[in-house]
């Protein structure tokens, strides 16, 4: 097999276009398709913004821009491709354009030629059967958006040749990115992992009072991932979560993976996203990431006045971190243990804030108070990052209003930043990581991938500050996760938010979890 030095890229929406963009750069030839000129026009404008968006930060010349731009062959001729030596197709997803698409290229290329997808949802393997070249077909899954992520899926399947992988892995490495090779499974893995995700933070903002600025605000500042799960949903589009989410269900038959209702009800009302103009936000326009007010925007908050004292209700490091938190807003707090809560004691207009935890929840101590039970809220402090420090506000079905602008006026006078939730397990941050992190750790322990591959897969794919094992590995205890994934389960009655086998043996036997995968695999 000669040296991949023309390739073709058929299909030029937001991935195809981004693909196109990182081989031009690359400096390969770059044969770039669509079926009708505005399409192709529209595929032209995505890169030429892209880039432009390179010169604006003076990361590229205007001429420079003007001449990457003019080295790609757009064009409407299918048979140009037959001067490629790979061709990657990046047109939707569904199974019976693909496979006309792949053999319309068999009858276009020579044998040799390399053929590959970019699908996120559909088996590689069902591609790769309908061609004359089985063994030539691959999956190069690059992640949105293309000329930023540096992970690349080489997605080889039982037919693959092993050149063929390698060739496909060297190309990536060469065009900058990383290449992970998986398995041909439903989602690969950062699919299964993120969206199972994305979806579940659908859910959770469908059925609970988090609102969409809280639900994002939550995952940026709590976990320091670089985009809200709903800002991502928008991102990527909502059809493309959709029809992920149906392939991995159709894959599990796992109650787990039924794609969030609310999800398909956007997707059946148009609203898909950025793509569209509107999905979880509002956008300038169709295909501008610029989010603009709508009826859901909230009103700007207006503090109230704080209590001079509150009483707080809790124990250990997160109790610390709640009194330092009403000192820096101006208010003092009287600390008694859970244990040592005694509803008597509390003193007329006194507020009652819970540390909350996953095995305490704010609606224990509020269901002691009697006639008072409208006096209890549950906050949790996440430690200050980077991006600020996070405190979750979870309101028991009981909690007031006011004590809610109160808890946020504590937050605000502070310089957190609040978000208000239900008194559920794990509130928002902990509900959200634990059942990836648990996903994760089936991943690697069923051998489909590497404890090293998942953790490089979801920083380069998805800009996670870490990946999920090393993240169990340091920053959580395996018994604390698998205390949050039980009181998940019973909330979800979902057993496969139960932990896996592999953290409750790390809890049972006080190894770390990386150490335990690494072991077994
Ligand atoms: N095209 C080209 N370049 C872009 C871009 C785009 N659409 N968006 C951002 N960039 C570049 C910017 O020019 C900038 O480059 P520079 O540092 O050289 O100046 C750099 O990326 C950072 O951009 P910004 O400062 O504007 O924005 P952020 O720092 O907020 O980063 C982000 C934007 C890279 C999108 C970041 O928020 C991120 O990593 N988000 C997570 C995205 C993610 O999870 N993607 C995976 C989705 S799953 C998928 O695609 C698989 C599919 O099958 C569903």
């Amino acid at each position: 097999m000669g040296a991949i030095n023309t390739v073709g890229v058929v299909g030029l929406g937001t991935m195809g276009a981004g693909i196109v963009e990182v081989f031009a750069k690359q400096g390969l030839a770059t044969i770039a398709v669509e079926i009708d000129q505005s399409a192709l026009d529209r595929g032209r404008a995505i890169v030429a913004s892209s880039t432009q968006r390179a010169v604006d930060r003076g990361r590229m010349s205007e001429q420079d821009a003007k001449d990457l731009v003019d080295s790609i062959s757009f064009t409407l001729e299918f048979s140009d491709l037959a001067a490629a030596d790979l061709v990657i197709e990046a047109v939707p997803e569904r199974m019976s354009i693909k496979k006309d698409l792949f053999s319309r290229l068999d009858a276009v290329c020579p044998p040799e030629t390399i053929f590959a997808t970019n699908t996120s949802s559909l088996s590689v393997t069902d591609i790769a059967a309908t061609t004359s070249r089985p063994d030539r077909l691959i999956g190069m899954h690059f992640f949105n958006p293309a000329p930023v992520m540096k992970l690349v899926e080489v997605v080889r399947t039982v037919l693959t040749a092993q050149e063929v992988v390698s060739r496909i892995s060297e190309l990536a490495r060469a065009c900058g990115k990383s290449p992970v090779v998986v398995g041909d499974r439903a989602g690969f893995v950062v699919n299964t992992l993120l969206v199972s995700y994305l979806n579940d933070a659908v859910n959770v903002f469908d059925q609970s009072r988090v609102s969409r600025e809280g639900i994002d605000t939550a995952m940026t500042v709590g976990a320091l991932l670089p985009m809200g799960p709903l800002a991502l949903c928008d991102l990527i589009g909502l059809d493309v979560c959709l029809e992920i989410m149906d392939v991995l269900f159709a894959q599990s038959r796992d109650q787990v993976h039924a794609p969030a209702p609310l999800m398909r009800e956007m997707v059946s009302a148009g609203l898909l996203g950025r793509k569209s103009g509107r999905g979880f936000f509002t956008y300038e326009k169709p295909g501008s990431g610029r989010v603009i007010p709508d009826e859901l925007t909230p009103a700007d908050f207006e503090p109230v006045t704080l209590p001079r004292q509150v009483y707080l209700v809790g124990d250990g490091m997160q109790c610390e971190e709640l009194v330092k938190l009403c000192a820096q807003a101006g208010v003092s707090s009287h600390v008694v243990s859970y244990d040592q809560f005694d509803p008597g004691q509390v003193p007329e207009g006194v507020p009652v804030l819970v540390s909350v935890k996953p095995v305490q929840r704010a609606i224990d101590i509020a269901t002691q108070m009697g006639p008072r039970i409208d006096e209890v809220i549950g906050l949790h402090v996440l430690f200050p990052n980077q991006k600020g420090q996070l405190v979750e506000i979870a309101a028991t079905p009981f909690s007031s209003d006011q004590l809610v602008r109160i808890s946020q006026s504590i937050a605000l006078g502070a310089s957190a930043s609040p978000v208000i939730c239900d008194d559920d397990p794990g509130q928002v941050v902990g509900r959200l990581l634990s059942p990836y992190l648990n996903d994760a750790v089936r991943m690697v322990a069923s051998g489909y991938v590497s404890a090293d591959d998942v953790d490089t897969a979801m920083m380069l794919g998805c800009g996670y500050p870490r990946g999920p094992i090393a993240f169990l590995a340091n920053f959580s205890t395996p018994d604390t996760i698998c205390d949050v994934l039980e009181q998940i389960s019973r909330k979800t009655q979902l057993s496969r938010h139960l932990p896996v086998s592999a953290l409750t043996d790390a809890a049972i036997y006080g190894v770390g979890i990386d150490q335990l995968l690494t072991e077994s695999s």
